[in-house]
């Protein structure tokens, strides 16, 4: 098959394209290189794949000759209030409506990645998908935005789309301002990590091997709208004390008001997307592992 992957020098599209391509895929990525973060980690998750350089909210896009679209790019990052929001609304909204415009007329099955942002204040845990949509931050906000987009052009031009809400992704390459990858490079280095609340907030933690698993399966079989996360809820002081057990080292802590946005507990039901046959395989702790071991080889060790 030939497949497109945007957001291809991200972490989780750059995962995704190397499994594609190792499955014996013939993969075209694109992405912007926004520097959200350094760019130059953006070139080297993208070192081996064929990554074209392209803004999806402003260049000519030609989906003809592909079998499916994976629709990753976008501008993440639950601290979206303020000055920022139009950059969520360009390269969220604006970017997602002509990837949505672009594969109905090409005729070509599409991904897209949302997230759980979009169940903000919901109360139902674990959450299912048919769940009320109310999420919290701008970030949220654009993310459903697309879904209903997406919805809109499959109603109205059969876009042939599948909604994957992921949960926390994890795992090598994650992005610099998550939470695992401050953690593990403040430990790494004997540096401090901020961090904001109390701690005592969960997520379904997702390894990124599992997301990509979750992603091909729906291309392959999936309809409608699913949720994508790990198989245990854990909250973040829960993870420090894993990450601080593995590496032997202890963590400082500097402590800040939570962060605007930000939902106190993510937990998702993933019993529609066991359905397609998945199951996150990798656990939390050899996740964990994984991702010390792969910050360790690249921050100089205090
Ligand atoms: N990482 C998570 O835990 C998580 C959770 C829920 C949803 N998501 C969604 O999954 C997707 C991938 O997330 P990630 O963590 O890999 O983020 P990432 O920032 O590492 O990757 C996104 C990539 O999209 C590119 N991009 C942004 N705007 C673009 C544009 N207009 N044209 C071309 N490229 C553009 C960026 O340069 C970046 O490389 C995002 O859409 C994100 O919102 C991620």
């Amino acid at each position: 098959m030939r497949y497109l992957v945007t957001g291809a020098a991200g972490f989780i599209g750059s995962h995704l394209a190397e499994a594609l391509q190792a499955a014996g895929h013939d993969v075209v990525g694109i992405d912007c290189f926004t520097d959200y973060y350094d760019p130059a980690l953006k070139e080297e998750n993208a070192r081996g794949l064929d990554v074209r350089t392209l803004d999806l909210a402003e260049d000519e896009l030609d989906f003809r000759g592909f079998d499916g679209v994976f629709h990753l790019a976008g501008q993440p990052g639950v601290r979206s209030f303020g000055d920022v929001f139009p950059v969520y609304l360009r390269r969220n909204v604006l970017a997602s409506q002509r990837v949505f415009e672009a594969a109905a007329r090409d005729r070509v099955r599409l991904i897209f990645a949302s997230s759980s942002s979009v169940y903000g204040a919901t109360e139902r845990y674990p959450t299912p998908e048919d769940s009320p949509l109310q999420p919290l931050s701008p970030y949220g906000i654009t993310k459903l935005a697309c879904e209903q987009l997406a919805f809109a052009y499959a109603r109205e031009f059969g876009l042939d789309c599948v909604v994957l809400r992921y949960f926390n992704a994890f795992g090598p390459r994650q992005r610099p301002d998550m939470a695992f990858t401050r953690i593990v490079n403040a430990l790494a280095a004997g540096t401090t990590f901020e961090l904001y609340g109390d701690g005592d907030q969960t997520r379904s933690w997702t390894y990124v091997s599992d997301v990509v698993a979750a992603t091909i399966a729906a291309m392959d079989r999936g309809a409608g709208t699913y949720n994508v996360g790990g198989a245990l809820e854990a909250s973040l002081n829960e993870t420090i004390a894993v990450l601080e057990r593995i590496s032997g080292r202890t963590l400082t802590v500097e402590p800040h008001p939570a962060v605007a946005g930000d939902q106190r507990r993510t937990s998702a039901e993933t019993s529609r997307i066991e359905g397609l046959g998945w199951k996150p395989v990798v656990s939390l702790e050899d996740g964990l592992r994984a991702q010390w071991e792969w910050a360790a080889t690249r921050v100089p060790l205090a």
